[in-house]
């Protein structure tokens, strides 16, 4: 029996949620999966209600859990940025989960040239280090131009002091991206693991190393030395090539790895390219720790309570779990409801379709329950 902790969040995360709850409920009526969710109530409502944002009470009773649910948050009452930092960015840092994976799949006949060549692209996005660490500072005349910012996490603990020299009453601001030797080490173990499991023989490293050298020159270093270790291809891709090449040819990419910001910016493009923000799932993975599964998509306020949100996203990331709890048997399963629901147009209208995110949800319930 697993047990996975199920946080809906706010807006259409709830709605969406339950139709991946549902499906892997009928999952267990029909195979040896089994698993009881716990509900957590995080999010918008309730720090609204209380102050509360990721208490310590609710890591400690996360991490007795197999996996996280995860739906969206996010609340047009709150002003942005706090529950994000506060609950989302603070959970994938807690447990430190540092893949953020999220598959792009040709579900439909690929829109912006009209081709039909199938492709199944897999990001891997780095999710602890690079510009998306808060490492900045702003250097003006009360400050003596000067800052001191650090960061300390179990694998590196370090403080910088930098000091500008402007001329009078200029203001200059700052933004670090660190990358860490053991981060990317990790980061690249991952990711070639993750291509040789998927029969691959080669992962691409997007990166803009011809300008960002530092980081990204010590990144493809680090990353040639595990596709050595491991026998396999690496092909290095700059991030601008890689957002044409995404439209051009997307069918030539497998497993893809690219650091923390470009990878939030590529995989926005990817999700489009899969046909919307309502049909991408993704996982935020610590390989040897607590995991937590999500749809892409916030809480869209703007579509909440009307029955319109499309659940595939959410299935999807379902899906992500089961294969990474070990039920990949199950998983495909999920991706075969999913593909039914698409082929006989049983989808919500942000696809063209009439259904309501529950009668998608019955249509593939009913597909499972029917295996
Ligand atoms: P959003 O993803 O919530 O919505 C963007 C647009 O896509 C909206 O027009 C929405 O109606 C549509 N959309 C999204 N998911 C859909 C679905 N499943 N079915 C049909 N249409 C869908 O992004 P937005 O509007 O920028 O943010 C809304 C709130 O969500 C904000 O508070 C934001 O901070 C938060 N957010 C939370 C995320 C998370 O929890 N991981 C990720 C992104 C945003
Ligand atoms: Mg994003």
């Amino acid at each position: 029996m697993k047990h996975f902790a199920i946080v809906p969040g706010d807006g259409i995360g709830p709605e969406v949620v339950k139709v991946g709850t549902d499906c892997m409920e009928a999952l267990c009526e029909i195979s040896s999966f089994d698993f009881d969710g716990e509900l957590f109530n995080i999010g918008g409502q309730r720090y609204l209600e209380t102050g509360e944002l990721l208490t310590d009470q609710d890591i400690s009773d996360l991490k007795k859990k197999d996996a996280i649910y995860f739906g969206a948050i996010g609340d047009p009452r709150i002003k942005p940025g706090i529950l994000e930092g506060g609950i989302l960015l603070k959970m994938r840092a807690v447990f430190d989960q540092y893949i953020n994976l999220r598959p792009v799949t040709s579900w439909f006949p690929y829109v912006p040239l009209k081709r039909e060549v199938p492709f199944d692209i897999h990001f891997l996005r780095e999710n602890t280090e690079d510009f998306y660490m808060g490492l900045g500072a702003k250097l003006r005349k009360d400050n003596g131009y000067r800052a001191e910012i650090g960061v300390k996490r179990e694998s590196y603990d370090m403080g910088f002091d930098i000091k500008a020299e402007p001329s009078e009453d200029d203001e200059y601001s700052i933004e670090v991206g660190l990358l860490s030797r053991k981060g990317v080490t990790r980061f690249a173990d991952y990711a070639f693991k993750y291509a040789q499991a998927r029969g691959e023989d080669k992962v691409t490293l997007v990166d803009k190393a011809n300008v960002i050298t530092n980081n990204y020159g010590m990144q493809r270093e680090i990353f040639q030395q595990k596709a050595d270790e491991y026998g396999m291809k690496l092909d290095f891709m700059f991030v601008d090539a890689m957002s044409m090449a995404m439209i051009v040819r997307p069918e030539t990419f497998g497993t893809v790895a690219v650091p923390n910001l470009f990878g939030d910016i590529l995989t926005d493009l990817g999700a489009q390219l899969q046909g919307g923000l309502g049909m991408g799932g993704s996982g935020n993975i610590n390989p040897h720790g607590l995991s937590m599964f999500e749809p892409i998509h916030g809480s869209a306020p703007d579509i909440a309570g009307q029955g319109k949100a499309n659940p595939i996203a959410a299935v999807l990331a379902a899906e992500m779990l089961l294969d990474n709890q070990g039920f990949p048997e199950e998983g495909r399963m999920l991706h075969a409801a999913v593909r039914h629901c698409l082929d006989t147009m049983q989808v919500t209208p942000d696809l063209g379709g009439k259904l309501r995110t529950e009668e998608v949800g019955k249509a593939m319930v009913d597909f499972i329950l029917n295996q």
